[in-house]
């Protein structure tokens, strides 16, 4: 196992401050006192781990990671539970994702054990950060970059940087409560192709996201759905979270997009698929066109749809709009299984249920 050596230096916010600051409601603005650091070399391997005070890098304008993009993250959520202990959600899964991911972008993987370890170390060393309260969180950023100087593109940088921050969160669509949201299907841009990227969380696929984010918003939506590269037509994820279909009724019927290489694997959605099936509805992986969405909603068949993942948790998605045309999902407002979910997802984060698949891993 990779030690960490601990050199925490003193509160970057005196306790009022932080106090402050882990009331005001929002998404990654704010940083934790702390972060982890560790480094790979191919002559040392992963080296170099320590515990250390939040602040900057000083990196040469030459570094691979700002020229060829080489770059790879995680993001998941530590809990303050009923009586004040801390439990971080499925990390082991988010470190096997980390390795896939790396795996992808030619990266050096990083044992599981070592990732936990430096989360977890995080998040004891910051814990006075972990907020209270329903929907509040500690989100946790890995990230792993390329750090060799030079612009050379024969192999991939012999040199990487491993590092955890962390941030309290409030969930990404707001804290009051799941809105429905206003989505934009968009038609001509694609954002992961098989064979590309889309299955591992690669710094680019985001990159490469931001124009059609910035096509919904221009048409007043909160959000971009992908279509598939190859045919514009199956529905494939939403930014930064993956979709369920619900087919409602006595026992609701959820759909959520097959993993076809192109789209994020995502833990929530894994836990959704299984805490549904826990609920007594019939929950699997299949394929949707957007013709299909749109007129299963019109025929009332198809009663919610919404979108999860660890920054958003579940958010309903209530209108659908794009070029050629809109419809709505449902009456448009939170529908009845996606708040089912959601309320049995968050009492098994928040510890105040049974976890009957051990997904919780208490923190010391
Ligand atoms: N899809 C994309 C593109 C994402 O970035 C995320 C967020 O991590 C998800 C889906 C949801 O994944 P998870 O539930 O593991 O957070
Ligand atoms: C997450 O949910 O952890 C994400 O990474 C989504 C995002 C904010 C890009």
């Amino acid at each position: 196992m990779i030690d960490f050596a601990t050199a925490p230096g003193g509160h970057r916010l005196a306790a009022g401050e932080r106090d402050r600051a882990l009331d005001i409601p929002g998404f990654g603005q704010v940083f934790t006192d702390h972060m982890v650091t560790m480094r790979w070399s191919e002559h040392s391997g992963w080296h170099d781990g320590r515990l250390e005070p939040y602040g900057p890098f000083t990196l040469p304008p030459s570094t691979s990671v700002f020229h060829y993009g080489q770059a790879v993250f995680e993001g998941m959520k530590a809990y303050r539970q009923a009586g004040g202990s801390l439990a971080l959600f499925r990390p082991e899964a988010n470190a096997e994702r980390f390795n896939r991911s790396a795996r992808r972008l030619a990266m050096p993987g990083l044992p599981p054990e070592v990732f936990v370890r430096a989360v977890e170390l995080l998040v004891t060393q910051d814990r006075n950060w972990v907020p209270q309260g329903e929907g509040r969180s500690l989100y946790l950023r890995p990230f792993m970059i390329a750090t060799q100087p030079g612009l050379g593109f024969t192999h991939p940088s012999s040199s990487y940087l491993f590092c955890v921050i962390a941030s309290p969160a409030t969930p990404y669509f707001g804290p009051a409560g799941p809105r429905a949201l206003t989505v934009w299907l968009c038609e001509d841009y694609v954002r992961a192709a098989p064979g590309g990227t889309g299955e591992a969380k690669a710094a680019g696929n985001y990159a490469a996201a931001f124009a059609a984010g910035r096509q919904a918003v221009a048409h007043g939506c909160d959000q971009v759905v992908w279509l598939d590269a190859a045919e514009r037509a199956r529905v494939e994820e939403m930014g930064g979270m993956n979709l369920f279909f619900v087919y409602g009724g006595e026992r609701p019927r959820l759909l959520t997009p097959e993993l076809t290489g192109a789209l994020l694997p995502g833990i929530t959605r894994d836990s959704l698929l299984t805490l549904a099936g826990d609920l007594g509805m019939d929950a699997g992986e299949g394929r949707i066109t957007a013709a299909q969405w749109r007129e299963e909603c019109e025929a009332a068949r198809l009663t919610e749809t919404f979108a999860c993942g660890t920054a958003a948790v579940i958010a309903p998605v209530g209108t659908v709009r794009s070029a050629s045309g809109g419809w709505q999902v449902g009456d448009g407002n939170p529908g009845p299984v996606m708040r089912r979910l959601r309320t049995e997802l968050l009492d098994i984060q928040y510890g105040r249920v049974p976890d009957p698949h051990r997904w919780m891993h208490k923190v010391d």
